[in-house]
């Protein structure tokens, strides 16, 4: 079905061809000094240096467009939705159903029915959890993950463990740290899980799993898959058609949006079966004491007051992004990682953790002479950003066999001179602790 289908179906023909044409802006050539005047925090300084932020993995930076559409929706729309008669509410009714269309463009995606509005990736991953997975297993029951996910993809599975008996089977990571697809495809037969779940890209390796592979490989025995695609969204594109998960995740502040919204794509028959997660208002259609009925989804999974400003300012980061060569931007990115990666292999007694073929501009380090926790401070005080730790992947550490790293991850506004700035500053801290 087309886009025009499902608006003339959806009766939303305004709001879903706005955001096509919104989204299928001309996209420029990357210019990366044009993305840097883009974001005011780049030209400020950290402890009298210029700043050198390479803690993208955490949070990404955002853009004026992003900055300035919450200021204007507070200025002049803010209003709650789906409940006014009122212009305002109204206005800011389409600004949030026209991010959903944004949101499914950026995916990839022809109908936004199938986008739910989250607090995250981890929120996506708990509704998962507890409206798809719960209600499928009885104890016994396994789930597929692998060595490198993020807490939010053990956590929320290990809480069905507890409630229900699901055993977790940990896919292992071979010394490059990369998920082999044998080792999976042997792990998938050999348990059967009741769902498989990966993480596109580490945020502590780097690596970037063949997620396209290894979710075919699960539908091939009809087991249902989850994608965390928190790490990967803003490195390359994500396109759901090609990756065919049932469900995937990811959050705005990565996404250079604000904090506190993200979203869960799910392929509308497993969203149709799955119940509320939570209960209040804007998610039923009819409330009495005796029996209460629910929307469709994706309002099904969206009680209460949404983050609104949230929502519609992460539709102008994903537009943003859509309007930017992003091949150019991740050929940009790749080439700091292979400077930054070749830097820093020069200095004595340093080891880059994580060699996978594959990887997005992540790069974990550890140093014979200082601690990841020292690293931190020391550069801190050059006016450079990075995070130290286990970086929410202790499993993932406690196989490595190492307490955590230290971590440069970089964003497309990074610049090769900053590259240079961490590398010097690495080395002074090398001689400085020799
Ligand atoms: N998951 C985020 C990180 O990698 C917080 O730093």
């Amino acid at each position: 079905m087309s886009i025009d289908e499902i608006a003339d179906t959806l009766g939303t023909v305004d709001i879903l061809m706005e955001a096509k044409e919104e989204s299928n802006d001309c996209v420029k050539p990357f210019d990366l000094e044009g993305v840097r005047a883009d974001f005011p925090i780049l030209s400020t300084e950290v402890n009298g240096q210029p700043l050198v932020y390479l803690d993208n993995a955490a949070t990404g930076q955002k853009p004026r467009a992003v900055i300035d559409a919450e200021r204007r929706y507070y200025e002049e729309d803010n209003a709650n939705i789906h409940r006014g008669v009122h212009t305002l509410s109204q206005r800011a009714t389409e600004a949030y159903e026209k991010a959903r269309g944004v949101a499914a463009r950026f995916l990839g995606l022809e109908s936004d029915r199938q986008i739910v509005f989250v607090r995250g990736a981890t929120e996506g991953v708990n509704l998962v959890a507890q409206s798809f997975l719960r209600p499928r297993i009885k104890a016994g029951d396994k789930i597929l993950l692998t060595t490198m996910e993020h807490h939010a993809n053990i956590v929320p599975w290990q809480l069905l463990r507890d409630e229900v008996g699901l055993e977790l089977v940990v896919c292992p990571l071979n010394a490059r740290g990369e998920v082999e697809l044998a080792t999976w495809q042997r792990l998938l037969e050999e348990h059967r899980p009741a769902m498989a779940t990966m993480v596109h890209a580490s945020n502590s390796l780097g690596t970037i799993n063949p997620a396209a592979e290894m979710i075919a490989a699960a539908r091939a025995l009809g087991i249902p898959t989850l994608l965390d695609a928190a790490q990967s969204s803003p490195h390359f594109r994500v396109e759901v058609p090609a990756l065919d998960p049932d469900f995937l995740v990811l959050s705005a502040h990565k996404l250079f949006g604000p904090t506190g919204v993200g979203l869960l794509y799910g392929k509308p028959e497993r969203l149709e079966e799955m119940k509320p997660y939570q209960g209040g208002g804007d998610m039923i259609d009819i409330v009495s004491f005796e029996k209460t009925t629910f929307k469709a989804p994706p309002e099904r999974f969206e009680a209460g007051t949404p983050n609104i400003a949230g929502v519609i300012t992460f539709a102008e980061a994903l537009k943003y992004l859509m309007a930017m060569d992003r091949v150019g931007a991740e050929k940009h990115e790749t080439a700091l990682r292979l400077r930054t990666e070749a830097g820093l292999r020069e200095i004595a007694g340093l080891r880059i953790v994580g060699e996978a073929a594959n990887k997005v501009a992540v790069v974990s380090f550890l140093m014979k002479t200082a601690h990841s926790h020292d690293i931190g401070t020391f550069l801190d005080q050059e006016g450079i950003a990075i995070r130290t730790g286990h970086h929410c992947c202790m499993p993932l550490m406690q196989s490595l066999g190492i307490p955590g790293t230290a971590r440069a991850s970089f964003a497309f506004y990074n610049t090769e001179d900053e590259v240079d700035r961490l590398i010097a500053g690495v080395a002074k801290i090398e001689r400085f602790f020799s």
